[in-house]
């Protein structure tokens, strides 16, 4: 995850534009992603198809380097794909340039990642609030507070990153990623940094967001159990997909 670049949060605000058409949540085609330049650009996806329904919870699991963070950086329109074809929520994201793409990520995507990605200068209100004032909404702050007390943060929201404790402060991650009512979540390995009880109700949170909200949800993770939790497994290695799968992880 830490070839990543860090996401620009001020780009990634919800904005009310029209519906898009329905159908898949997430599908791919033929994705081939290459990072780097020079001697150390790496030919990370190759030929990588996927579909992926509303509502469905997906484990991208798989060795180390297989491509698993790539893959989700370009399901959330972080990353763009060099060749292939890459449709989210009913739009084709190659081929948007960066201002489209913010604008597509603020509305349809919200991310989770494993070292949360708060902004330290921001309280815990603000970390929500900020994105979804940037996108112009009037309750902003409301939302934000709602959205923090529903992830059991609502005697928290003036306390800073620091403040907090590793768990609290991915559950500002997860309310901000909430907040703006996305269709489709991604987690990268959200509770790689958690001891497991504190792993385990962050993951109840996404779960509940998929159930209860009807969101698609990708995480990618390293831990079997909570693979088990999805409706199917992919996993992948060298940059493609191996095993794609209901259920369980073989
Ligand atoms: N910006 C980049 N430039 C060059 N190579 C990169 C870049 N980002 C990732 N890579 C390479 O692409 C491959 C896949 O990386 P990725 O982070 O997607 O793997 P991963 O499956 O998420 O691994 P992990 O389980 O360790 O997080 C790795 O070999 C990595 O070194
Ligand atoms: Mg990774």
């Amino acid at each position: 995850m830490q070839s990543h670049p860090q996401p620009d949060i001020s780009r990634t605000a919800a904005r009310p534009e029209t519906q898009t058409a329905p159908g898949q949540a997430v599908r791919l085609d033929g994705v081939e992603l290459s990072l780097g330049s020079g001697a150390a650009r790496v030919h990370i996806l190759k030929g990588v198809s996927l579909s992926i329904a509303p509502g469905e919870a997906v484990g991208l699991v798989g060795p180390s380097g297989s491509g698993k963070s790539s893959l989700l950086m370009v399901l959330a329109g972080l990353e763009r794909a060099d060749a292939g074809s890459v449709q989210v929520a009913g739009q084709e994201l190659t081929g948007l340039d960066e201002d489209a793409l913010a604008r597509f990520r603020g509305r349809h995507v919200g991310i989770v990642f494993q070292a949360f990605h708060l902004i330290p200068t921001m309280t815990a209100i603000e970390n929500v609030a900020v994105p979804l004032e940037l996108a112009g909404r009037a309750d902003a702050f409301e939302r934000a507070a709602a959205e923090l007390t529903a992830v059991g943060l609502g005697h928290r929201l003036d306390h800073y990153p620091a403040q907090l404790s590793g768990g609290e402060q991915q559950r500002v991650a997860v309310a901000r990623a909430l907040a703006p009512e996305p269709r489709i979540l991604v987690a990268d390995e959200p509770t790689g940094n958690l001891d497991e009880a504190t792993g385990r109700q962050i993951m109840d949170l996404l779960f509940e967001a998929q159930a209860r909200r009807g969101a698609t949800l990708v995480i990618v993770t390293h831990d079997a159990t909570l693979a088990k939790r999805c409706d199917r497994t992919v996993r992948l290695r060298s940059g493609a997909v191996e095993t794609d799968a209901a259920g369980i992880p073989a």
